[in-house]
């Protein structure tokens, strides 16, 4: 088992020449540049600072991260558990896709390095001990620095082992070692997060289980539903830079409408990437008919006053915690009387679901409750007959999903579809408690083919969505920065006109 860690150097920048560690850099050809002399490769290796940061402190998550670890520990006594990062993925030659770690492994240490590995080693009746596997600084003596793909010449510094054990609060090695290092003690049960690191996978394959395995990432996502309070400070941030983002949307609705969704996808993006990390999930930019189709992120079409636009955009905070919020805004600033028919008949579900979303409540109720609201609306509205169906009736079929579509929300958190490996017994079979956070997004969604509905209602699609943090009152509106009703949204939006 010796899993070569080293960096890819196939990954190389300028096709930088493929060498083994130890050869001198002699005789390696620099890309475009072609041979490097003697005199160059001896100049590459000195004259550089002594940048090593010292007295660092631990970031702000790093008691908490200690916590999770102790109770992953005290779960899994007596076994390894290797928790890996992810590696980067090559999208072409020697460019990668943009890295996000895997949230199991920023949940743990508050890390986000690319190609790191969390290990528990069983320690006994002490639980386990801790060791972060990281890439460290690139070497200047061997060339690694300025020839390699991931020397720091080409991607930047990186913190030395000591500097990321400083703040991390954990032990720290050359990730290089970590395959040999976990094959040199044979005997101990181990088990790994898969679907990250293809590499360890196959060097580990003879002790793994892929049951086993699957227990260790159910437990994970599990160990994610209840958030603590550093976690719940995140989403707050991520939904006051989404409430930015949105009304950034709203000022350049102008823009949007001479150029297409794209322009509203670009404006969001702009602020999540200056706000935080990213956007958590691919913006849904939904103008018009488009607001029917419900992970529409082509985001291509054409923005046209007197339609709606369905925003559904989340920031992802620096700390990678993301926010996942929708607001259906009448593109010309009023809403017709149709459009705020279907909204109110929305808020209104919406309303009802973010009632029932309290302590001791059940994760299905707020569904139950805004799916009953629907129901009535369509039974009203003649779309169901009532003639034929009561509301009971209506539910029990479940008939009004032609036009409700999804479940009414999800936990929330490192994932816009957190815990989603959890237990039933403890996600959507079981009982809400304070630290939760979960989405309440209702929708009703009338195709444009649709012709089970009057001609008026195709292409028109409304969707209201909220974070929701459950309290020990209750709960709190975390996203409430922005407005829900339809006359709300509409001083709101003639506020930011130009
Ligand atoms: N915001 C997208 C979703 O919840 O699926
Ligand atoms: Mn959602």
């Amino acid at each position: 088992m010796t899993e070569d860690r080293t960096p890819a150097v196939s990954d190389n920048p300028e096709g930088l020449a493929a060498e083994e560690e130890d050869q001198p850099i002699k005789g390696r050809k620099n890309g475009l540049y072609g041979e490097v002399s003697d005199e160059l490769a001896a100049s590459m290796k000195s004259g550089w600072a002594d940048t090593e940061l010292r007295g660092l402190q631990p970031v702000a998550q790093a008691p908490y991260a200690a916590e999770r670890r102790a109770k992953l520990s005290a779960r899994f006594p007596g076994e390894r558990l290797v928790v890996p990062a992810g590696r980067l993925r090559v999208r072409a030659n020697d460019t990668d896709y943009p890295f996000r770690a895997a949230s199991e492994y920023v949940h743990l240490t508050g890390d986000q390095t690319e190609d790191a590995v969390l290990v528990a080693e069983p320690a006994g009746d002490s639980g386990h001990d801790f060791v972060l596997y990281l890439l460290p600084r690139s070497d200047r003596e061997n060339g690694e620095f300025w020839l390699d793909g991931q020397g720091e010449l080409w991607v930047g510094r990186r913190h030395s082992l000591e500097e990321a054990q400083a703040l991390l609060g954990l032990p720290a090695r050359d990730v290089r070692k970590a395959a040999e290092e976990l094959a040199a003690v044979e005997g101990v049960p181990t088990r790994i997060v898969r679907g990250y690191d293809a590499g360890l996978e196959e060097a580990l394959a003879g002790v793994l289980d892929e049951e086993r395995d699957d227990e260790l990432k159910v437990f994970l996502s599990g160990l994610r539903l209840v958030k603590d309070e550093w976690e719940v400070g995140e989403l707050r941030a991520a939904c006051d830079a989404t409430v930015k983002g949105f009304t950034d949307v709203v000022r350049e609705l102008g823009q949007a409408v001479a150029t297409s969704e794209r322009w509203i996808e670009g404006t969001f993006w702009r602020r999540a990437r200056v706000e935080g990390n990213d956007v958590g999930y691919g913006s849904i930019c939904a103008a018009g008919p488009h607001a029917t189709t419900l992970h529409w992120v082509r985001n291509d079409g054409e923005v046209r006053p007197g339609e709606l636009l369905l925003l559904d955009a989340g920031v992802e905070t620096h700390t990678l915690y993301t926010a996942d919020v929708t607001r259906t805004l009448p593109i010309n600033g009023r809403f017709n009387e149709l459009q705020r028919k279907i909204y109110r008949a929305v808020y209104d579900a919406q309303e009802a679901g973010i009632a029932a979303v309290k302590p001791g409540g059940r994760f299905r109720d707020f569904h139950d409750a805004a799916q009953r609201v629907l129901a009535e609306r369509l039974l009203e509205w003649g779309l169901l007959d009532p003639s034929v169906y009561d509301v009971e009736k209506v539910l029990e079929l479940g008939l009004q999903r032609r036009w409700t579509l999804h479940g009414t929300g999800h936990m929330l958190g490192l994932d816009v579809h957190d815990c989603a490996h959890a237990r039933r017994e403890e996600y959507v079979d079981a009982e809400l408690v304070p630290g939760m956070v979960l989405t309440v997004e209702p929708g009703l969604y009338f195709q444009l083919d649709d012709l089970t509905v009057p001609e008026e209602y195709r292409g028109i699609g409304v969707r209201i969505e909220d974070d929701i943090l459950v309290t020990a009152e209750g709960n709190e509106n975390l996203s409430a920065g922005l407005p829900r009703t339809a006359d709300d949204v509409e001083s709101w939006m003639a506020g930011l006109a130009g």
